[in-house]
C-alpha cells in the first residue's frame, strides 16, 4: 500500500525522536512491501524561528494532503516570552483545530517487561493498569472565549473560558462508548460537576448519550478525585472519558505510574481526513539536543497510525512486539533506567527496535 505521511518534528527534542520513529516505518513498509512517504513541514518554535508564525499555511495544507500525521513536540524557554497568540503551542492547538481532531487517544499499559519501573506499589501494580483515555481536544478553556489579561479595578486580572456546547459533547461521547465496546465495555466520564457548569452539561450530555449504550457500564467522577484513584487503584479504569485539561493532566499521571512519559503514544483524529499521531510528552528542552529522550511513546504512536489510520493492524502489532523485545531484552533509555539493564541513548534504542522488527 502506498500512503503519505507528513512529519512534523517540530523542537526541543522532537526532530530527535521522530527520526527513529521513521526509521521503525521505513523498515516496516520494506517489511510488508509497503510504500511509505515523507513530507517534512515546519511547526511550532521551528516554524516561528523561519517563516514567522507557529502554523504556516504552507504547513496546514501539506497536513491535509497527507494521509497521516506525525508530529515530535512544540515549544521551549527560547519562545515563552511570546505572547499566547505567537507561542510554538499555539500551532499546535491550531493544527488540532484546522483539521477537527476533536478525539485524542491516550492509551496506558502496564508492560510486564517495565515492571520495575513502575511508580506503583507492588501490590496495586499486580492489579494491572489497562485503560484509555479519550480527551476532547478542540474546545475546554484552551479555546474558550473570552480569554486574556487586563487590568480590572487596577489589578492585572487573567480570565479563560470553560466551554462546550452539547454536539461536543455527545461526539466524544460517542468515541469513548464506541472504543469502550471493543475493550471491557466501562466508561468512567470525568468532571468537576459539582462546582462547574461546563460539567453539569458534559455529566447530562453523556448520561442522554448512555441511553444508546445500556450495554457499556457508565460511572462518574470528580476529577480531584479521578486523579487520586488513579493512584490507588488503576486497575479500576477502562475508558477515561474527559475534556481537555482534565484529560492532559491526568494523561501525564497514568504515564508515568506505568514508567515514563516517555513511553505513551497518542492518537488524534476527527470526522475525516488525516489523523495526527504523537507522543504525549513535550518537547523536553531540558534534555534536548543529547541523545538521551525515550524514543518509545514516538515509536508506539507510529504503531497507532498504521492501526488507527492505515488499517494495518498486523504491521502495528509488529512494533509493539519489537518495543517489547527491546524492553525484555534489557535496553532502556534514562527514563525508565533499572539496575543492571543496558542504558541506551534516543538512537540506539531506534536502532534496537528496527532490529527486532
Ligand atoms: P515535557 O513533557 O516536555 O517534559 C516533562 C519532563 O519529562 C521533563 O523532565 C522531560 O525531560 C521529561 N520527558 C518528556 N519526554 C521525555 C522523553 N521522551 N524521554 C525522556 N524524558 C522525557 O513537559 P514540560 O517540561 O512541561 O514542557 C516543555 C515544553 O514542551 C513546553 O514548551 C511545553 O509547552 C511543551 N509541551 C508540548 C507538548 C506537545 O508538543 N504536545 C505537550 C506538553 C508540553
Ligand atoms: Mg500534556
Amino acid at each position: 500500500m502506498k500512503k503519505s505521511i507528513c512529519l512534523l518534528p517540530g523542537d526541543g527534542i522532537g526532530p530527535e525522536i521522530i527520526a527513529q520513529g521513521v526509521k521503525v516505518l521505513e523498515a516496516t513498509a520494506e517489511k510488508f512491501g509497503h510504500e511509505f512517504t515523507f513530507e517534512t513541514a515546519l511547526i511550532g518554535g521551528a516554524a516561528i524561528d523561519g517563516a514567522g508564525d507557529p502554523l504556516p499555511e504552507a504547513t496546514v495544507s501539506k497536513c491535509r494532503g497527507a494521509d497521516a500525521i506525525y508530529l515530535g513536540a512544540v515549544g521551549g524557554p527560547k519562545w515563552d516570552n511570546l505572547t499566547p497568540e505567537l507561542r510554538p503551542e499555539k500551532g499546535l492547538l491550531r493544527i488540532r483545530k484546522e483539521l477537527g481532531l476533536f478525539a485524542n487517544l491516550r492509551p496506558a499499559m502496564l508492560l510486564p517487561e517495565l515492571a520495575g519501573a513502575c511508580l506503583l506499589r507492588s501490590d496495586i501494580a499486580a492489579k494491572g493498569l489497562d485503560l484509555l483515555v479519550v480527551r476532547e481536544l478542540t474546545g475546554d478553556v484552551y479555546f474558550g472565549e473570552p480569554r486574556g489579561i487586563e487590568t480590572r479595578d487596577g489589578l492585572r486580572t487573567g480570565y479563560n473560558t470553560m466551554i462546550y456546547n452539547e454536539e461536543e459533547i455527545r461526539r466524544i461521547a460517542w468515541v469513548a462508548f464506541e472504543t469502550a465496546r471493543k475493550r471491557r465495555n466501562k466508561v468512567c466520564s470525568v468532571e468537576k460537576s459539582n462546582v462547574l457548569e461546563c460539567s453539569r452539561l458534559w455529566k447530562e450530555v453523556v448520561m442522554e448519550m448512555h441511553r444508546e449504550y445500556a450495554d457499556v457500564e457508565l460511572s462518574h467522577m470528580y476529577v480531584d478525585n479521578a486523579a487520586m484513584q488513579l493512584v490507588r487503584d488503576p486497575s479500576q479504569f477502562d475508558v477515561i472519558l474527559t475534556g481537555n485539561i482534565f484529560g492532559d493532566i491526568l494523561s501525564d499521571e497514568a504515564s508515568v505510574i506505568t514508567g515514563s512519559l516517555g513511553m505513551l503514544p497518542s492518537a488524534s483524529t476527527g470526522a475525516e481526513g488525516p489523523g495526527l499521531f504523537e507522543p504525549i510528552h513535550g518537547s523536553a528542552p531540558d534534555i534536548a539536543g543529547q541523545d538521551v529522550a525515550n524514543p518509545l511513546a514516538t515509536i508506539l504512536s507510529a504503531a497507532m497510525m498504521l492501526r488507527l489510520g492505515f488499517d494495518m493492524a498486523e504491521e502495528a502489532d509488529l512494533i509493539e512486539k519489537a518495543v517489547r523485545k527491546a524492553l525484555a531484552d534489557g535496553y532502556r533509555t534514562a527514563d525508565i533506567m533499572e539496575p543492571g539493564k543496558d542504558l541506551l541513548g534516543c538512537k540506539s534504542m531506534g536502532d534496537k527496535v528496527v532490529e527486532r522488527l
